[in-house]
């Protein structure tokens, strides 16, 4: 039985037990969002999907929808806060992105262009991070990393392997690979893993395949994030 409830005052059907994010995408109403994927259970760690509800702040990918619930998101309140959460990701990490081989399909990049991100604002922390290129098909650049934990959920919940882990706390947290020697080459990785194909940013990358698509004419070159909603809701 569906329900409805309204988001920026528009009406949302939705099923028992729907989040708010998985109704909205399926209305085709587009919510920022980095950690939240449709084919895994969300993490609502990222809190760029962060709503109103009723005039309280929630995350709407762990937040389930409810009957008659009043949902703000498109507001220049809550895009701001957006943006700010945008702006720290990117100082956190070392994101270069005009040399990167995920420029126009990046989730990050999109999602600040959707936000219009003019600057980082912040002073940048240049972290001092590896890249791994142990592994004879795939290059991790940790520098890109925005703890999503999708690789992790991918290759935990679907590969079964658990080749991916976060380590550490608060601005200490990074992501490990499972290895004595902490390497990718010393673990059952391979590039037909579904955790090689879900980094929303430029961390898990196929060797000898750069720049395939031109700049220019990547998923998000073409079209902005925010119209990609209907695709998010069939996977992609
Ligand atoms: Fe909801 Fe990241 S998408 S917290």
């Amino acid at each position: 039985m569906s329900h409805t409830f309204t988001l920026d005052g528009k009406t949302i059907y939705f099923e028992e037990g729907q989040t708010i994010m998985q109704a909205a995408t399926k209305a085709g109403v587009f919510i920022p969002h980095l950690c939240y994927h449709p084919e895994f259970k969300p993490h609502g760690s990222c809190k760029l999907c962060t709503v109103k509800v009723n005039g309280r702040q929630t995350a709407s990918c762990t937040m389930r929808a409810i009957a008659g619930m009043v949902v703000e998101s498109d507001t220049p309140e809550i895009n701001d806060e957006r943006r700010t959460l945008t702006q720290m990701l990117f100082v956190e990490g070392n994101h270069f992105c005009p040399s990167c081989e995920k420029s126009g399909n990046c989730q990050l990049q999109a999602t600040a262009y959707h936000l219009g991100m003019m600057s980082p604002h912040f002073d940048h922390f240049f972290p001092d991070r590896p890249v791994d290129a142990s592994h004879p098909e795939v290059l991790l650049d940790f520098n890109r990393c925005i703890l999503c934990s999708l690789c992790v959920r991918a290759s935990r919940d679907v590969d079964g392997k658990n080749v991916f882990a976060l380590s550490g706390r608060g601005i200490d947290t990074h992501l490990i690979v499972n290895a004595k020697s902490g390497q990718l080459a010393d673990t059952n990785f391979t590039l037909h893993d579904k955790a090689a194909q879900v980094c929303p940013v430029g961390v898990i990358l196929k060797k000898r395949e750069g720049f395939a698509v031109p700049i220019g004419e990547r998923s998000y070159d073409k079209q902005p994030i925010s119209a990609t909603v209907e695709a998010k809701q069939e996977g992609y």
